[in-house]
């Protein structure tokens, strides 16, 4: 923890106990100036008409609470409606990825794949008599810390390894789900690409292992307009490698780029 956070903490403390908790309720005329003092610092943007209103994300003698924020921030479909943001509905917990005080320019969001882990293992503890959450927290045990990582999950920590990544990130599955529902068995949090992989050589003969063809092949247009312009007539389906490139789809075996529509 920084000097600079410990002292505010500090500040904080005082306040709390020299009795003055009516300050979070707005009460006082001074309570603006003595806010500013405390207060870890400018908040963002988008919430800086607030600057002067603590209580409405802080409680007394507590930290900025999720049900205060969940207050105001309830109706907020298109986030409930995307796969990746859909546990807002249930979350509860705010902190760890709604940072604040950090400045007008800084957006309050951010993304910890541990943080999120952590809430869902706390309320995993909280019913423990459920036969997966059981299972859970004893693998969780097994596997002890928050560091260490296994081989069947090798670029995620343990801790992240809790997660179902493909209940918030099957929409994004570039892999048809060719490669199956365990995203954590390859990838890692920070992003999808992985610096260690090569693609397969464009003179593979295997792409129908890992590719899958998109619906117009298995129709009409496959026969009269696929197989047409990539002047293979007698090339089957799974044999991508007769018309395909590695580069892109679109860019048709002795053809070059070919985009119709
Ligand atoms: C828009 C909601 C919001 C408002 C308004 C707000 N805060 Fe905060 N505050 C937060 C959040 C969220 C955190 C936790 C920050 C983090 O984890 O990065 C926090 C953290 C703090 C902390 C650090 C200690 C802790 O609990 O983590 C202090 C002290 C604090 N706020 C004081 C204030 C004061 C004083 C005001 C009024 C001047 C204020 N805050 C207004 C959201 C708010
Ligand atoms: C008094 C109402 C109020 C409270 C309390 C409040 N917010 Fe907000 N918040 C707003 C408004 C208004 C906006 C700006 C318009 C919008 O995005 O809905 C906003 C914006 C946001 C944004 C989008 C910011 C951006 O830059 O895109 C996030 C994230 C957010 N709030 C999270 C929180 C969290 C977490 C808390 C609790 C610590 C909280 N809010 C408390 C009213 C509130
Ligand atoms: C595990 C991390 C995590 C937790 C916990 C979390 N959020 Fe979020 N939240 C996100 C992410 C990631 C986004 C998407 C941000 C983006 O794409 O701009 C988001 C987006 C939002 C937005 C929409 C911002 C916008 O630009 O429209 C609001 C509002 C919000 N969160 C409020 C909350 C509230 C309230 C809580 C607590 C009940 C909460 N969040 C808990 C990670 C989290
Ligand atoms: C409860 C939902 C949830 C779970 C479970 C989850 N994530 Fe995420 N993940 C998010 C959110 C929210 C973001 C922020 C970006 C967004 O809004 O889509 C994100 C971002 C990412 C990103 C970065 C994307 C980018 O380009 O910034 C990667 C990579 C990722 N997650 C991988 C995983 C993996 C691997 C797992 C399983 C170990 C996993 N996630 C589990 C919600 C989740
Ligand atoms: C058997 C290993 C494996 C599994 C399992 C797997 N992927 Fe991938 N994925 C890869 C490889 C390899 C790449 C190519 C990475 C690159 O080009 O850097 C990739 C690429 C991606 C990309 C595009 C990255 C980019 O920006 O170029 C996304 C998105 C993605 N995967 C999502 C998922 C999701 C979601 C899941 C789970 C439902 C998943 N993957 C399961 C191996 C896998
Ligand atoms: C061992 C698995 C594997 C084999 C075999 C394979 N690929 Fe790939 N290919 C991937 C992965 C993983 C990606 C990155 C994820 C994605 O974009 O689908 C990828 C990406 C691509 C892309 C880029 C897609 C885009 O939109 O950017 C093309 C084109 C491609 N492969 C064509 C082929 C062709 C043609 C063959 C056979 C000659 C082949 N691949 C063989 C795994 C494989
Ligand atoms: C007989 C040649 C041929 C074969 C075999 C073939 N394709 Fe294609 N494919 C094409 C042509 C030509 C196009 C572009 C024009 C079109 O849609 O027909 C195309 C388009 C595509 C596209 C882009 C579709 C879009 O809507 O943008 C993908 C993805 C694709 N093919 C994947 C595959 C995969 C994966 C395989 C093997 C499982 C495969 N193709 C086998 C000729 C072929």
């Amino acid at each position: 923890m920084s000097r600079r956070r410990l002292l505010i903490l500090a500040a904080m403390s005082a306040v709390l106990a020299t009795g003055a908790l009516a300050l979070y309720d707005g009460q006082q005329a001074d309570v603006a100036l003595l806010q500013r003092q405390v207060s870890p610092g400018r908040l963002s943007a988008a919430h800086a008409s607030l600057e002067r209103n603590c209580a409405a994300c802080h409680t007394p003698a507590k930290s900025a609470e999720g049900a205060k924020c969940i207050g105001c921030h309830v109706g907020n479909t298109a986030l409930l409606q995307r796969q990746s943001t859909a546990f807002h509905a249930t979350v509860g917990t705010c902190r760890g990825c709604h940072v604040e005080h950090q400045g007008l320019a800084v957006r309050p969001v951010t993304m910890t794949h541990a943080g999120l882990a952590d809430i869902g293992l706390k309320s995993a503890r909280q019913d423990a008599d459920n036969e997966t959450n059981r299972r859970l927290l004893a693998w969780m045990r097994q596997h002890d810390g928050s560091r260490t990582r296994t081989a069947a999950h090798p670029r995620v920590t343990t801790r992240e390894a809790a997660l179902d990544c493909a209940s918030c990130h099957g929409t994004k599955d570039r892999h048809q789900s060719l490669f199956g529902r365990d995203c954590a068995s390859c990838h890692a949090t920070a992003a999808w690409t992985i610096p260690e992989f090569k693609h397969p050589s464009a003179s593979s003969v295997n792409c129908v292992q890992c590719h899958q063809a998109p619906p117009s092949h298995s129709m009409m247009h496959f026969d009269m307009v696929s197989r047409n312009v990539a002047r293979r007539p007698d090339a089957r389906v799974d044999q991508c490698y007769q018309c395909h490139q590695t580069t892109s789809w679109n860019d048709i075996r002795g053809l070059g780029w070919y985009k119709h529509h």
